[in-house]
């Protein structure tokens, strides 16, 4: 049933994120406190990369400090010693986040380090930088929640964010457990709704929607996943901005290939955050059903963080499911590795 162990970890996520909201920081000495924080730059790839884009939906929903993810070699020219660089990485090892921390030191920006071990964790114990130390042993996008939490306890800890998560996190961790019971394998088919898209999506490009603001991420993180565990093209955008341009490839995306499917990332709030944006889903889903199917996926939960994580969570499954009905291994990464190695 599970042969490459991608589904017992995705089962395992909730008690992952309880651990990660818990992981003791190594304060150091190479970052002074005292120094007034402007922005905050999380720096990272791929699967040590989402944490950062969960870290920014927040900081864009509380403030006050503006949150860039940098998904490059190097860090913007206005990095300065006002700047917190946040350096993710799950092996420690990955170069584009080994030159990004050198430009943060270069900078002189005050550095935090979340990280398994390899090179940056060497670095940062070296550096005397701030550093946050996760298990390791598992595929970076299975760590989700060993690399975003402790990035939310030290942007707490130095008070970087104007909102307390301890109810938040709480909320998040019991829909996490619940989504676990209700889409774990053991619930059949016609009783799961993970399996059920699972299902529907099998030989089809899924091309998921967000409906504005965090859903883009999260569409984002659907299509990496869909990438990544599942080992098929996936496209993602995020409204209003595909009606302004994307919407107008559906009037003969059948021409291209005929087996495209919709996911629509929706949330209950987004009529009271912006019923415009109701109203656009609804008029965009009208257009694409005329050339393909279309499916929605609700976010649960009150707070930002449970919402977040629930549509995240829900892509777990789903593109695990998927990947075993291709009969594709979820945990092999073959072709990024060969590329590592051959770049080495
Ligand atoms: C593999 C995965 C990748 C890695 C990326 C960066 O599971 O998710 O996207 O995250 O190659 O490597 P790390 O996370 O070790 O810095």
């Amino acid at each position: 049933r599970d042969p490459h162990g991608m589904l017992d970890l995705v089962l395992k996520f909730p008690a992952q994120c309880r651990e990660a909201a818990n992981i003791t920081w190594h304060y150091g000495v190479g970052a002074s406190e005292a120094v007034e924080i402007r922005r905050i730059v999380v720096t990272g790839l791929g699967g040590s990369a989402i944490g950062g884009d969960f870290l920014r939906c927040l900081a864009d929903e509380y403030g006050p400090i503006p949150v860039l993810v940098n998904r490059d070699y190097h860090l913007p020219h206005w990095v300065n010693r006002n700047t917190l660089v946040i350096a993710a990485s799950y092996s420690g090892n990955t170069e584009e986040t080994l030159q990004a921390i050198r430009d943060a030191s270069r900078a002189e920006a005050q550095i935090a380090v979340v990280t398994s071990g390899g090179k940056l964790a060497d670095i940062a114990k070296q550096a005397s930088y701030a550093y946050a130390l996760v298990p390791g042993g598992q595929p970076p996008r299975s760590a989700t929640g060993y690399m975003f939490f402790p990035q939310l306890t030290y942007l707490a800890h130095r008070s970087l964010l104007r909102h307390q998560f301890e109810h938040d996190i709480e909320e998040t961790l019991s829909i996490l457990e619940s989504l676990a019971k209700r889409l774990g394998p053991d619930v059949p088919t016609d009783q799961n709704p993970a399996k059920q898209l699972a299902r529907a999506l099998y030989g089809k490009i899924p091309v998921i929607y967000g409906s504005q603001g965090y859903r883009g991420v999260v569409a984002y993180r659907w299509k990496s996943q869909f990438n990544e565990n599942t080992k098929i093209a996936a496209f993602s955008n995020v409204l209003p901005e595909q009606n302004h341009n994307e919407i107008l490839a559906w009037v003969q995306a059948q021409k291209q290939a005929p087996n495209w499917a919709v996911i629509f990332l929706r949330d209950p709030n987004e009529r009271f955050e912006n019923p415009r944006i109701v109203r656009r889903v609804e008029v965009t889903t009208e257009l694409i059903r005329r050339v393909a199917p279309v499916y929605e996926v609700l976010a649960e939960g009150e707070s930002l963080l449970a919402r977040l994580f629930s549509l995240v969570y829900i892509a777990d499954f789903v593109s695990v499911y998927l990947a075993y009905l291709y009969g594709v291994c979820p945990t092999d990464i073959s072709y990024i590795d060969y590329l590592k190695a051959e770049l080495a």
